[in-house]
């Protein structure tokens, strides 16, 4: 999640003559059942195989946590993963945003940001459980990324290429928007301080306001290459101050044949210098501003899917009304494809 908070009226003053995204078709949002809205945003959805269960982490409290049998439900709300918070001693402790879980030699590895509205005084920590229920994962605090002007620590993620001996970090949000660092193995720290930089929107703003966001970062490989998923726009907007058409947060993509650099979109423009990101999914009918997404094989669907928090304009705005949705993903074109 963000950021960077601005009324998005000052922020887009300047732009009246944005041109907003082509519209597109979208499908409907894949079937939810039980808790399917609340807080929500940036979720993070994985399988546990033996038990047969998903486990969807959110933003919030002590990173909320839901388990389902299937990805449509029906979802029960567990509690928060970390009850007590964080041992990072920053302000936002006890309020972890944008989970990121993943598996690795029997353990499951949870990412987790401490930060506030609007502050770079931010940081990205983990903890570890070998079962994902709430109140088992053991904290190990900061994974040591340095602090920079040029990224804000949050929405990590971790990624495994294939073939490595040890998986990669992404992360970053506004200010020069998505990093990457090598981890060590066990990724409970970083193996290195000097970061990688993936891809950066430097669309001109209006003066002494950052350049364009991107951020939720999210690396999945699919046929030989690491797609780079990201939200780009604003997370949250009040009712009555929404963001431009088209400025509201969606998912874009690019992809490499490398985990680590020369990211492109679909028509070729390099998302580290050329602005480039081709649209996954936006808002459409009753949804809007989809974001903070991840992507996942699913083994009982049989396919990838990308999931997402969305609003519901016909029910509310408000940052605690927020919605999980999922759609299958066709690849066969090269690039994902909600369907
Ligand atoms: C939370 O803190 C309390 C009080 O220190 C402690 O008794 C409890 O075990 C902690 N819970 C977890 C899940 O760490
Ligand atoms: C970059 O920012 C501009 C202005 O907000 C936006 O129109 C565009 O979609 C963004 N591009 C990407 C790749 O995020």
């Amino acid at each position: 999640m963000k950021l960077f908070i601005l009324p998005a009226s000052l922020l887009y003053l300047a732009f009246t003559s944005a041109s907003p995204l082509a519209k597109r078709d979208y499908p409907a949002v894949g079937a939810c059942s039980g808790q399917c809205s609340g807080r929500l945003h940036d979720p993070s959805v994985v399988y546990r195989a033996d038990t047969k269960t998903y486990y969807r982490f959110a933003t919030n409290d002590g990173i909320n946590t839901a388990t389902a049998p299937s990805l449509s439900g029906p979802w029960t709300f567990k509690g928060p993963a970390m009850p007590n918070g964080s041992s990072i001693d920053l302000p936002g402790n006890h309020d972890l945003w944008a989970p990121d879980v993943f598996l690795l030699d029997n353990t499951y590895y949870l990412y987790y940001s401490v930060s506030q509205m609007g502050s770079m005084n931010s940081d990205i920590g983990v903890a570890t459980s070998t079962t994902m229920d709430p109140g088992s994962w053991t904290d190990h605090g900061s994974i040591g990324i340095p602090k920079s002007s040029q990224y804000n620590k949050i929405d990590a993620n971790l990624y495994f290429p294939s073939g490595a001996q040890s998986p990669v970090l992404n992360f970053g949000s506004f200010w020069q928007n998505i990093f990457q660092l090598p981890m060590n193995n066990p990724p409970l720290t970083v193996a290195s301080t000097t970061p990688t930089h993936l891809a950066q929107n430097t669309t001109a703003r209006p003066a002494g306001l950052v350049t364009g966001s991107m951020e939720g970062a999210y690396e999945f490989a699919w046929n030989g290459y690491t797609y780079l998923f990201f939200s780009s726009g604003n997370c949250c907007n009040d009712a009555d101050d929404l963001a431009p058409p088209g400025e509201e947060y969606h998912i874009m993509v690019c992809r490499s044949s490398s985990p680590s650099e020369a990211f492109v979109d679909q028509q070729g423009r390099d998302c580290l210098t050329g602005n480039g990101g081709t649209m996954v999914l936006g808002s459409h009918g009753d949804v809007y501003a989809p974001g903070g997404q991840g992507v996942m094989y699913d083994p009982n669907l049989k396919t990838p899917v990308v999931y997402y928090h969305y609003v519901k304009p016909s029910v509310s705005y408000a940052y605690d009304d927020f919605f999980f949705g999922w759609n299958k993903l066709d690849f066969s074109n090269g690039w994902p494809v909600v369907v």
